[in-house]
């Protein structure tokens, strides 16, 4: 939806206009899935799919929402603050108000209309790219000084507190610091990042989404954590100098990996190996090397399937139909798994024949259509000030 509508949209519901627009984008990882939560790495990058929020101050200590999306309504008063059971969409503004208020940040009520273009369910990161306009919302209107690390942490906060999954840090990190035409490697224990330029002549990423919606995806992801919680305790007991399972070298598996239960060995399995596929992602990248990249993509894929667990069968169709496909040198399921969208790394030219591929044999085997996002390697959140008051 074009700024101008939007800002029509929002004079009609507050009788006022907009004093700033937020946007902050969703985003797709490269590689390094399941790694931040344990310490790992990750290479993820926004996509140019924004949440957009049109928003003023009001004196009311009030949040009052409007989100298009859903056509409706919802307001809570900043004196009293708790999870909303019937409408959870509002729950990630509750927790960001709350989060903020809780660190001592003074912040006062807004008027919010939210347009989301990020894909629900797809895992795009929409929950991570609403978070991060609602923190930059009172940021920019309360003129908070609050960096841009402390701002990823309390976005992560409110979603584990507020929402209830315990997700890493990976995608709050990816919508608000992104550079256009980089990815981000980022260390998720020490929080150092660096971009590195995305730049395979000919070939681009682009993304397809399966259409299995990911109904149990908070319990089996909060299950995943689990394991590797469980699995780390069993490590530190062979080798104390082990704090997270990133610690794990691949001597350190082989030598010790027997010790593990069936199941703690292949979670360790995926962890270990995929923090270092992303490092040698890092350096074919600057290498410009897109073939070694493909091939660590199916690494990271066949690893997420029989290690950790968390893909589907239409996931695993998705990359066995890009396996066969001129041009493709790469796929793999892209953010938490179960469902959701698979990424593929494909030369320019062969991406409608990939399409077509897809269309044909996928939709025939499902019965499910499935949707494709060109992926345009974008910039983390932004405020725009309102000029058309
Ligand atoms: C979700 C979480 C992230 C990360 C990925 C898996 O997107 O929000 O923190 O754990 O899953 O890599």
């Amino acid at each position: 939806m074009k700024k101008e509508n939007l800002i029509k949209q929002y004079k009609a519901i507050y009788k006022k206009a907009p004093t700033h627009i937020i946007r902050a984008p969703g985003r797709i990882n490269l590689i390094g899935e399941h790694t931040d939560y344990n310490g790992g790495f990750v290479l993820p990058i926004a996509i140019d799919s924004y949440t957009n929020m049109l928003v003023s101050k009001n004196d009311d200590k009030k949040v009052r929402l409007y989100d298009l999306k859903y056509n409706e309504n919802d307001e809570f008063h900043l004196d009293n603050i708790k999870p909303l059971k019937q409408k959870k969409w509002s729950n990630y503004q509750c927790g960001i108000a709350k989060v903020l208020l809780d660190a001592g940040y003074k912040i006062g009520g807004l008027d919010i209309l939210i347009f989301s273009e990020v894909p629900e369910g797809a895992g795009l990161s929409s929950s991570a790219s609403i978070e991060i306009a609602t923190l930059l919302s009172f940021k920019e209107l309360y003129d908070l000084e609050i960096k841009p690390l402390e701002m990823i942490k309390l976005a992560r906060k409110a979603e584990n507190n507020f929402v209830g999954v315990e997700c890493g840090i990976m995608d709050q990190f990816a919508s608000l610091l992104s550079k256009e035409g980089n990815a981000l490697f980022i260390d998720c224990r020490s929080l150092k990042y660096k971009y590195v330029t995305l730049s395979f002549m000919g070939y681009s990423f682009f993304v397809c989404n399966s259409m299995v919606k990911r109904e149990l995806v908070e319990s089996s992801y909060n299950k995943r954590r689990k394991d590797c919680k469980y699995a780390l305790r069993a490590f530190h007991k062979i080798l104390p100098r082990i704090g997270a399972l990133r610690d794990i070298s691949i001597e350190d598996f082989m030598k010790y990996g027997g010790l593990l239960s069936k199941k703690s060995r292949r979670r360790v399995e995926h962890i270990v190996y995929e923090n270092e596929r992303v490092k040698q992602a890092v350096e074919v990248l600057k290498n410009r090397n897109a073939k070694a990249f493909g091939e660590l993509m199916y690494q990271s894929h066949l690893s997420l399937k029989e290690l950790y667990e968390v893909s589907t069968e239409e996931l695993d169709l998705l990359v066995e139909i890009g396996k066969d496909e001129p041009g493709v040198l790469g796929a793999r399921l892209t953010g938490a798994g179960f469902g959701g969208c698979v990424i593929y790394l494909v030369k320019d030219s062969c991406v409608e024949k990939l399409k077509e591929k897809i269309l044909d044999v996928y939709s025939k085997k499902t019965g499910l259509v499935p949707q494709f996002y060109e992926v345009v390697p974008s910039k983390g959140a932004y405020a725009e000030l309102n000029g058309n008051r």
